[in-house]
């Protein structure tokens, strides 16, 4: 039931880097509609994302997909049906940030509507809450992207401490550096990943990186150059790269770093719940380690809910929105925005 007065379905909109998503969700959580418009194939041209070709494609994409989300929710009269609008303020491009940000702001003035900012991360722990109906906390949540790595203790839903992060590249993008090196297409982790299911791990033996510091922090620039050395040795013997024997070391060294602070986290806060988030949570090594290690106490979303989309952003939304009432007229884009802001 959405409170006396508004409509009965919130419009999340995220639009952080390279996807444009819509979602409608019911005041209850349910979605109704998500849909998304993936840019990977405009930027594979180039290798990786180009901010200014995103913010473009976003403004092509997001009115004929609102469009197609509003419609397939059965939602034909917003004014009177949509009772909140969310949209993600950041962390991410400032050039797509605003895309969503002034088309959410539009809405909510058209529609008379209240407007939630949402923060991208925040957005990623929420997608376990839509995947996974009655999850309890406490639980960690290993939010692991193109653009993040990080450990978060969530002590409830809208508590959150920071355990650690990324000393340097996100793992996600490690992935793509790697794929790059290997001459696979962006965006490299499905590549990487698909590749190294034929591979042998043990072929080539690559640091498994902090591995003992004892705290709880990755860093991947030191395995990505590690490859690079790799490649560049197999290139100076005039030998073919055996590109799955590549992926599957890379991988078991990847994977070993997230699942050992990911053990050490639970080991230091006494917390045995934990969540996977973000598009590198799709890779299916990682999805497979996860659940040997932790069994019934990992939850992981399906595939179309670890990558960016903006149920997850509805969904934080409406959580903010009930808890907190709708953002202030000062609401902006905030391309550096922290989840720590948000920590109580
Ligand atoms: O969460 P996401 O869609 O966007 C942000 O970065 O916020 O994550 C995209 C990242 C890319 O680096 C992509 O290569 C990686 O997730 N990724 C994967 C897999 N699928 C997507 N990495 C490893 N294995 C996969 N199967
Ligand atoms: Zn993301």
């Amino acid at each position: 039931m959405s409170p006396p007065g508004h409509g009965p379905v919130v419009v999340g909109i995220e639009t952080s880097c390279d996807d444009t998503g819509v979602a409608v969700l019911g005041f209850d959580g349910r979605v109704r509609s998500s849909l998304l418009s993936s840019q990977a194939k405009d930027h594979a041209l180039f290798g990786g994302v180009v901010p200014e070709l995103a913010s473009r494609k976003h403004q092509e994409a997001i009115i004929p997909l609102l469009r197609a989300a509003l419609a397939e929710a059965g939602v034909e009269a917003p004014s009177s049906q949509v009772g909140l609008v969310a949209v993600t303020t950041g962390p991410g491009l400032m050039g797509s940030l605003i895309v969503g940000f002034m088309t959410a702001r539009g809405l909510s003035q058209a529609w008379g509507c209240p407007l939630v900012g949402v923060n991208h991360l925040e957005g990623h722990i929420f997608a376990n809450r839509v995947a996974h109906e009655g999850l309890e906390t406490p639980f960690l949540c290993l939010i692991v992207s193109g653009g993040h790595t990080e450990v978060i203790l969530v002590e409830g839903w809208g508590d959150y401490t920071l355990l650690g992060r990324t000393r340097d590249d996100a793992a996600g993008e490690c992935y793509d550096k790697v794929a790059k090196m290997l001459g696979l297409p962006y965006p490299g982790g499905p590549e990487v990943d698909r590749l190294a299911a034929s591979g042998d791990p043990d072929s080539f033996d690559l640091p498994v990186p902090l591995g003992t510091t004892g705290r709880v922090e990755f860093s991947f620039s030191g395995l990505k150059t590690a490859v690079l050395w790799t490649v560049n040795r197999i290139k100076s013997e005039k030998r073919s790269l055996p590109l799955a024997d590549i992926c599957a070391s890379f991988q078991k060294a990847a994977v070993e770093a997230l699942l050992g602070k990911m053990v050490l986290a639970s080991r230091l806060t006494g917390v045995g719940r934990v969540c996977l988030s973000g598009g590198v949570s799709a890779n299916s090594a990682l999805r497979k380690a996860f659940r040997d290690r932790f069994g019934d106490n990992v939850f992981i979303p399906p595939l179309e809910l670890c990558t960016d989309n903006a149920s997850m952003i509805a969904a934080a939304g409406l959580f903010n929105f009930l808890r907190s009432g709708p953002s202030g007229p000062d609401l902006s884009p905030d391309p550096s925005a922290s989840l720590t802001d948000k920590i109580t």
